[in-house]
């Protein structure tokens, strides 16, 4: 626990004048360990139909998994949720709303992920921290910085990150459609980022794409023009070419 001297105080008393360290952090030694997949993409492109498929994949494949989102994966985030995702796209300025991403990640993470993890499950996260960096800073006219936006993930997330984010690319005019018409069903409108207009989502789109070219190693683009069908066969062929299954059966 980090007194309010700032001092790192250990069940053996004060330990002097060490930096404070993130408190719950993720336990990177903790066997077993389960992989930690994300998926993100603007509006409409299929995340949350394909997160479903792989769930059930994984599922028939005796891989033990999680189905989550951000935002709201836990009761407390859903209050959270309905604050971000409904309502007037300006009510709120862009640091408040990354700070309201930020606490809802950070309990996401402490509460539902690491736990899951730690238990060797797979976790499917439905977006994460590449939105914010995709909607705040790359899609929004008054951007946070980026050092901003890295230093709130330092503070909420320390030095985890997905083991694979897979990007799902699509013009933003189909993407938007398919979020319109499916509102049309929802008893929340949660369109508050849809009613952004064509540039914003341009823009979130080209964010997404340059986030894929920085992190070539975690990140995988999947063209998500395709059917719902073809689009599950390349999301497999990503997890079965990247992940050893039988390692990972129950
Ligand atoms: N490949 C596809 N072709 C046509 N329609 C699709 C395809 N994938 C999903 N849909 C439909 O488009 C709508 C949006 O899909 P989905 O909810 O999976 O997208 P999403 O990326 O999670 O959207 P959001 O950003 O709004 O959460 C749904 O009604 C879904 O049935
Ligand atoms: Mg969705």
């Amino acid at each position: 626990m980090v007194s309010l001297t700032g001092k790192v105080v250990t069940h053996e008393g004060i330990e002097g004048e060490r930096e404070p360290q993130l408190e719950f952090a993720f336990d990177f030694a903790a066997k077993p360990r389960g992989l930690f997949i994300t998926f993100e993409g603007g509006e409409g492109t299929g995340k949350s139909t394909q997160l479903r498929l792989l769930s059930e994949y994984l599922h028939d494949m005796k891989v033990n998994n999680l189905m989550t989102k951000e935002p709201g994966g836990t009761e407390l985030g859903s209050e959270l949720r309905k604050m971000l995702v409904t309502g007037d796209k300006d009510k709120f300025d862009a640091i408040t709303e990354c700070l309201l991403y930020y606490a809802d990640r950070r309990i996401h993470l402490t509460t539902k992920v690491w736990k899951a993890l730690n238990e060797g499950i797979w976790v499917l996260s439905d977006r994460f921290a590449d939105s914010t960096v995709a909607y705040q800073y790359y899609g929004y006219d008054r951007k946070v910085s980026k050092e901003t936006l890295d230093d709130l993930y330092k503070i909420a997330v320390g030095d985890f990150k997905p083991d694979l984010t897979i990007i799902f690319d699509l013009d933003p005019k189909i993407g938007l459609e398919r979020s319109f018409k499916k509102s049309l069903g929802m008893e929340v409108k949660e369109t508050r980022h849809e009613s952004r207009g064509l540039e914003f989502h341009n823009n979130l789109r080209e964010g997404f794409l340059e986030i894929a070219r920085q992190n070539p190693e975690r990140c995988v683009v999947l063209d998500a023009d395709k059917s719902i069908e073809e689009l599950h066969k390349d999301v497999v062929k990503v997890i079965t070419e990247r992940f050893d299954l039988a390692q990972c059966r129950k």
